[in-house]
């Protein structure tokens, strides 16, 4: 994990205020893992004072994209960032995901929480682990990185909210029937990842999901991100953000 400078090389809107943004930063590049994010200092200026995370979604040759969506200060101040402008990032921070052998991937996605996933397709693309994905938004217009699946030819379906596009519900009913042989990996809505829990469990098929939180320092120094698991708390920044499916206690 180090302090690294990155350069902005492409930065494109995407629609219903998803970006997608390509820096070059090497030594993160070479370093980072599926799951894994970075903590963003989103402007030069005093405010906003934190730093945001970000999933890291492909990795290139000394690059990595993000894919975000603006839900509030931090992340519009960074939509204003232009080609050629410098960031400063610390990463590659938390845990990955890992691909089980003999299992086929079962990608789980909702809403921005295809981002993380996106790289996890990739490296399945790069190391030829059988991967199908599953993916939902609200509706058409939110469904991201539908591109880069079809570029690392993932077979996907999708669902929507208002069945604008794919299955009109939510995407977990995407995994009715046997799940046997494959493990899941999810990212979205704590209730989604609170339904491929229970279906994990009743099929008996293992799983790992990463969790989202507001996170002030990235490192474990500020307790600030801790979530509930068996036997006490975890720091989503440091111990995850990926889990165990089983690890965490997801309320509600
Ligand atoms: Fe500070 Fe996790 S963000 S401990």
């Amino acid at each position: 994990m180090e302090l690294v400078g990155a350069s902005v090389l492409t930065h494109e809107a995407l629609g219903a205020g998803y970006h997608r943004l390509v820096l070059a930063a090497p030594e993160v590049a070479l370093q980072c893992r599926p799951g894994q994010f970075v903590h963003v200092r989103v402007s030069e200026d005093r405010y906003p004072l934190l730093r945001r995370p970000f999933s890291v979604a492909r990795r290139g040759d000394g690059t990595i994209t993000l894919l975000y969506r603006v839900v509030g200060k931090g992340t519009a101040l960074l939509a204003g960032l232009r080609p050629g402008g410098c960031l400063d990032l610390l990463g590659p921070l938390g845990s990955g995901f890992e691909l089980l052998p003999g299992r086929r991937a079962v990608l789980v996605a909702g809403g921005a929480g295809i981002a993380p996933l996106l790289f996890l397709a990739q490296l399945a693309w790069e190391t030829g682990h059988p991967v199908r994905a599953v993916v939902g938004a609200a509706q058409a217009a939110e469904l991201v990185g539908t591109a880069d699946l079809g570029e690392l030819g993932v077979p996907a379906a999708y669902a929507t909210d208002d069945g604008s596009l794919g299955h009109h519900g939510p995407v977990t009913d995407l995994l009715e029937g046997s799940l046997a042989g494959e493990a899941l990996y999810a990212c979205g809505p704590p209730a989604m990842l609170r339904k491929v829990q229970t279906l994990a469990r009743e099929q008996a098929v293992p799983g790992q999901l990463s969790l989202e939180a507001s996170m002030a320092c990235g490192v474990g120094a500020c307790r600030g991100c801790a979530c509930r698991a068996h036997g006490g708390y975890r720091m989503v920044c440091t111990d995850g953000p990926v889990f165990d499916l089983e690890e965490v206690v997801l309320d509600g």
